[in-house]
């Protein structure tokens, strides 16, 4: 018998019934015009989401005028009438989909891109944030009732344009939070001070908003549940402000943190421990009585049982949206292996908003292309040969398959999954290791016929004579002019045995391989020093998972040697010079080579010219990570 999933009960919000306990988190995909108006491919990717089974979608922020409440150059708009036009279209998409449509308005406050208004960013104090050191304005009360005006005008307009509501952000260090905590209001008038003076700009909105629209349109507010910051609102405060303005919303969505201590609460990296923040919304649900939206790298499992022990009343995904935007209907439906996992390497999502580009994923990317990435069944099926099993070799293999074509896969190795093999044994490396399953599930339930321990020769081809040969062979650890490497290991090696345990290690190299390896050997005992030539170690991350990780390893005591360059390997350790060429030994009863991974080009070059129709992906190309050998896949599979 099907399992009863309590995320699939439906609830009353407001006037109104979310048909199931999962929405889509609000997240900027980047993909609006200059003036904060859709797009095309922006509407696409919504409606995507809508068709996946989400109860209610709710938009990415949308700044509420055309002063200085834009957070970025590519955020969203709902400043003016002339944008209702297109946010009805993609309200129409939304609905049509089957899910509710809210939009998120917002104003960035002391966090708004100055580069992206021209202006001076405003605040209730004149405190800069941390992070950004722009010093903010400090906002008159007559300013105050005028963005309070302009938060009610975005809702009108959400309204008119066939939302069925709206989600005011007061979470993450934006406008309306800075006004709620005490961190950032030091007013001495009726905005700040006490909790109900601090709860008013958002009191006001409330009611401004509801004056425009009426008490059957959802209203939700989203809060950092805790700053976590010293003098940052904490969750008992936050349940005291909830407690006062709760009687105008619908619903309260608890986020945590804001731009001071982003990677740990408001997007967490792989390195944080998932679902952390339901202590928050567990807190908030003793407090209140409206529903209680949780967050925070939630998957189905994890939100079951948040939703089941009452730490929530409705689990609002984000990545794991973008990552697999079916998830609720594979929830329903009880196909929990078929969901594809969101491995939260923030590759793609949040490494594009550094570059202020369209969002990707770097598991999905059908994301932000959902019209021109359809797999679609072929008419002319085609018999293709794929070189290799790592994950170039086997999504090629996945799409080919669901596309029709008659596909057979090759693995000189007796495991499917390259890299990932030694990449996922690390717990922090979880889901990536549930990415490995769902791949290896999906082929074996298709119709690809899989070879282990097959290299793929000049005969093979000759003999199976493929129309189309893919050749995904992959990239092998690097050994680099270090006099003495044999005597080192490398992180295959190094990963994939326990005995590695309680030595000490140098790890030569603090690229991301090598700072992962460190952190998965120092957790399980090992006592652990990086050595990195360069000034800094893990430069490939975007800057929260740089920051999560360099975290980490500073609680697993790693010890980090930055700007020193190994000369020698010995039997007892490494010599090697820091940055003004002093030379020092460093002891370690094991050294893992960790400088980097060359490509097989070699390997696929003999391969090439026998199929005139080949294609070369993956790392044998040149070795890069999950991402380019996903998306490189899904290039080769849409042009087949
Ligand atoms: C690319 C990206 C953009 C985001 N943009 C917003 C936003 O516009 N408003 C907001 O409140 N939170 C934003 N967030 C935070 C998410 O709503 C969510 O709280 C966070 O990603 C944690 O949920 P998850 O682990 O399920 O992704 C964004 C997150 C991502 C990954
Ligand atoms: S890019 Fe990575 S972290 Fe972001 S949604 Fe996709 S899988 Fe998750």
């Amino acid at each position: 018998m099907r399992k009863h999933w309590a995320l699939l009960e439906p609830i009353s919000v407001g006037k109104r019934v979310f048909k199931n306990r999962m929405v889509m988190a609000p997240m900027e995909t980047r993909m609006n015009t200059p003036y904060g108006d859709v797009t095309q491919p922006m509407i696409d990717y919504y409606a995507e989401r809508a068709k996946g089974g989400a109860a209610a979608i709710i938009i990415e922020n949308s700044y509420i005028d055309n002063d200085a409440s834009r957070s970025s150059l590519s955020s969203s708009g709902f400043y003016s009438d002339h944008l209702i036009s297109g946010k009805s279209l993609l309200a129409e998409s939304i609905k049509e989909n089957g899910a509710l449509a809210i939009i998120q308005l917002s104003h960035g406050g002391r966090q708004a891109g100055e580069a992206a208004t021209g202006k001076q960013c405003v605040a209730p104090s004149p405190i800069p944030c941390k992070v950004t050191q722009r010093l903010p304005k400090e906002l008159s009360i007559r300013e105050i009732q005028t963005i309070e005006d302009a938060f009610a005008d975005a809702a009108r307009r959400a309204q008119m344009a066939g939302f069925d509501g709206v989600e005011l952000h007061g979470a993450h260090g934006y406008l309306m939070a800075t006004f709620i905590s005490p961190y950032s209001n030091k007013r001495t008038d009726e905005y700040g001070g006490s909790a109900e003076n601090r709860a008013r700009f958002t009191a006001n909105v409330i009611k401004k908003v509801r004056e425009k629209t009426g008490q059957d349109f959802i209203v939700g507010l989203r809060i950092s549940g805790e700053e976590f910051v010293p003098g940052g609102l904490n969750i008992k405060q936050a349940c005291e402000f909830v407690m006062i303005i709760e009687d105008g919303i619908d619903y309260i969505h608890v986020s945590a943190g804001n731009y001071e201590n982003s990677p740990e609460y408001m997007i967490m990296p792989m390195y944080e421990e998932a679902g952390k923040l339901l202590s928050l919304s567990e807190a908030m649900k003793k407090c209140v009585s409206i529903p209680v939206i949780a967050v925070g790298a939630l998957d189905a499992e994890l939100a079951e049982q948040a939703i089941k022990k009452g730490q929530a009343d409705i689990a609002a995904f984000g990545r794991a949206l973008i990552a697999d935007p079916m998830l609720p209907n594979k929830v329903s439906s009880g196909k929990l292996k078929d969901i594809r996992p969101c491995c939260r390497g923030n590759e793609g999502c949040i490494s594009r908003f550094f570059l202020a580009v369209p969002m990707r994923c770097e598991v999905n990317p059908a994301c932000g292309r959902e019209r021109d990435y359809r797999i679609v069944k072929t008419t002319e099926p085609k018999r293709i040969l794929i070189a290799g099993g790592g994950p170039a070799g086997l999504e090629t293999a996945r799409l080919a398959s669901l596309m029709g074509h008659d596909v057979t896969l090759y693995e000189k190795t007796d495991k499917l999954g390259g890299h990932l093999v030694e990449g996922t044994v690390s717990n922090f490396k979880n889901k990536t290791a549930t990415l490995l399953e769902w791949l290896k599930t999906q082929i074996k339930n298709s119709n690809v016929k899989v070879y282990l321990n097959t290299a793929v020769t000049a005969e093979l081809i000759k003999k199976e004579q493929p129309d189309v040969l893919i050749l995904a062979v992959g990239s092998t650890y690097q050994e680099p002019p270090i006099l003495g490497y044999e005597k080192a290991i490398f992180p295959d090696n190094a990963l994939l045995s326990p005995q590695n345990k309680d030595k000490t290690i140098i790890v030569i190299g603090g690229g991301l391989i090598g700072s992962e390896t460190a952190l998965t050997l120092a957790e399980t005992g090992a006592r652990v020093t990086i050595v990195e030539m360069l000034g800094d170690i893990v430069p490939e991350h975007e800057p929260f998972s740089q920051d999560s990780i360099k975290r980490r390893l500073a609680k697993a005591n790693v010890q980090i040697f930055t700007g020193h360059t190994v000369k020698e390997i010995l039997d007892d350790g490494v010599v090697c010079t820091d940055s003004e060429g002093r030379q020092k030994q460093l002891a370690a009863q094991t050294v893992i080579l960790a400088t980097g991974l060359k490509p097989n080009t070699e390997e696929a070059e003999k391969l090439k010219g026998i199929v005139p129709d080949t294609y070369v992906i993956g790392d044998c190309k040149t070795a890069r990570k999950i991402y380019n050998s996903f998306h490189e896949a899904w290039h080769t599979a849409m042009n087949l």
